[in-house]
C-alpha cells in the first residue's frame, strides 16, 4: 500500500455528501441501505442521528476493518455485509426508508497500485473490486478478439477499439501480457495521436475493461431492481453515477417506471395508460457537485446524482429493463 492509502479517511472524499444528506434527511427517516459502502463516508454521517439504522454493503473486502469499527461504535444501529448489490435481495433488511447508490471505484481503489485500476501503476493487470470470478489479466490474455473488441467499444466508447483488440492479440501471441504498464505501451503504439485530445489515451480502455472485469452493467441493473423491491411507500433511491452507461440506465428506469410515463408519441392519443408504476413522478432532475467540491476533489467532476421516490403501488417487477438494455447484459455475460 503506498502512502496515500495508508489511512482509509485520509484519502476519501465522500462524493456530493451535503446534496446527498439534503434529500436522505437522516432527521426524519430510520431504515437506511448504503449498497456502496467504501470508505463508509455516507454511513458516517447518517449514524450521527440517533434513530439511523444502516445495513451497509460492499463487495471489497479491503473495507471490513473500517466496517467492523462502526459495528463496534454502533451495534444496534449498523450491520456491514461483503456482498455484491445485485445479491441485495438475499439480505433480510425490508422496509427501507433510503437505498444509496455511489457507482464505480472509491478513491482508496484507484490510489492502491497492487490493484492495477490506475493506468499510472506499473503493476499486474487485475482490477477485480471483490467477489470477481475473472480478471483484466485473464480478459487480455483469454478473451478472443471479436469479443475484446465489443468490450473496448460498446464500455469504453473507444473509437479505435479494432486496432487496440489487434495489438493485444499480436502482442499475447508472443508473449502473455501481465503488467499495466505493457497494456498502456499497446493502447499508446494503437492510438493515433491527438495532441487536442485532454484525457489519456488509455482512459476509455482501462474504463472498459474495469466494467467487464467487475460487470458493472449487470450490477447496476439487478441492484437498482433489488433496491426498489426494498423501499417502502415513499422511500426514496439515490444513485451517483459517473459515466454516460450508468446515467442512461438509470434515467430510463426512473422515468419509464414512473407515474409520469404513460403516452408512448405525441402524435397519438394516450393509449398506455400505466396503471401501477414503481415510482412517483419523476422529474428527471440531475445534480451536480458544486464548483467548490470539484475544486477540491477533481474526481467528482463527473458525478451525477439522481433520486425517485417508490410509489404506493405494488412491486411489478420491471422486465422491460431488462429487454431495453440486454445487449450490455449479453456482452457482460461472455465467456472468459
Ligand atoms: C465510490 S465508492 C463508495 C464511496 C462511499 N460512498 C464513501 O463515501 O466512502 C464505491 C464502492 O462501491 C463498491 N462497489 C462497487 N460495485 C459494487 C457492487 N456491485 N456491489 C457491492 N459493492 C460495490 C466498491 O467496492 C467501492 O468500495
Amino acid at each position: 500500500m503506498n502512502n496515500l492509502t495508508s489511512s482509509l479517511e485520509f484519502s476519501h472524499f465522500p462524493v456530493m455528501l451535503n446534496e446527498v444528506l439534503k434529500i436522505l434527511s437522516p432527521s426524519s427517516s430510520e431504515k437506511f441501505i448504503d449498497c456502496t459502502f467504501g470508505g463508509g463516508g455516507y454511513s458516517k454521517e447518517i449514524l450521527k442521528f440517533s434513530k439511523t439504522n444502516v445495513l451497509a454493503i460492499d463487495r471489497d473486502k479491503k473495507v471490513l476493518a473500517e466496517a467492523k469499527k462502526l459495528e463496534k461504535k454502533y451495534p444496534k444501529r449498523f450491520k456491514f455485509h461483503q456482498s455484491k448489490f445485485s445479491q441485495l435481495e438475499a439480505i433480510p433488511f425490508d422496509n427501507v426508508d433510503v437505498v444509496i447508490f455511489d457507482l464505480g471505484l472509491s478513491s482508496i481503489q484507484l490510489d492502491n497500485f497492487d490493484r492495477g485500476f490506475s493506468f499510472k501503476s506499473n503493476k499486474e493487470l487485475n482490477m477485480t473490486m471483490g467477489l470477481n470470478e475473472i480478471s483484466a489479466l485473464d480478459v487480455i490474455n483469454k478473451l478472443k478478439e471479436p469479443d475484446l473488441k465489443q468490450v473496448i467499444k460498446i464500455l469504453g466508447d473507444e473509437k479505435e477499439a479494432s486496432k487496440i483488440a489487434k495489438n493485444i492479440i499480436n502482442h499475447r501471441n508472443t508473449k502473455k501480457i501481465k503488467n499495466t504498464n505493457e497494456l498502456v505501451r499497446i493502447i499508446e503504439q494503437s492510438k493515433k495521436k491527438n495532441n487536442l485530445s485532454k484525457i489519456n489515451p488509455c482512459t476509455k480502455t482501462f474504463q472498459a475493461l474495469r466494467i467487464f472485469v467487475n460487470k458493472e452493467i449487470t450490477e447496476l441493473i439487478y441492484g437498482i431492481i433489488h433496491a426498489t423491491k426494498k423501499l417502502k411507500p415513499g422511500g426514496k433511491i439515490l444513485i451517483v453515477s459517473f459515466h454516460s452507461i450508468e446515467d442512461r440506465i438509470i434515467k430510463y428506469f426512473f422515468t419509464n417506471f414512473s407515474k409520469n410515463k404513460s403516452r408512448p408519441s405525441r402524435y397519438f392519443p394516450e393509449t398506455k395508460v400505466i396503471d401501477t408504476a414503481l415510482f412517483e413522478q419523476y422529474k428527471n432532475r440531475i445534480l451536480r457537485p458544486s464548483n467548490n467540491e470539484i475544486k477540491n476533489n477533481n474526481r467528482s467532476r463527473s458525478a451525477k446524482l439522481r433520486f425517485a421516490i417508490r410509489s404506493k403501488d405494488s412491486f411489478e417487477y420491471p422486465f422491460d429493463l431488462i429487454k431495453k438494455f440486454k445487449n450490455y447484459l449479453d456482452l457482460e455475460s461472455i465467456n472468459v
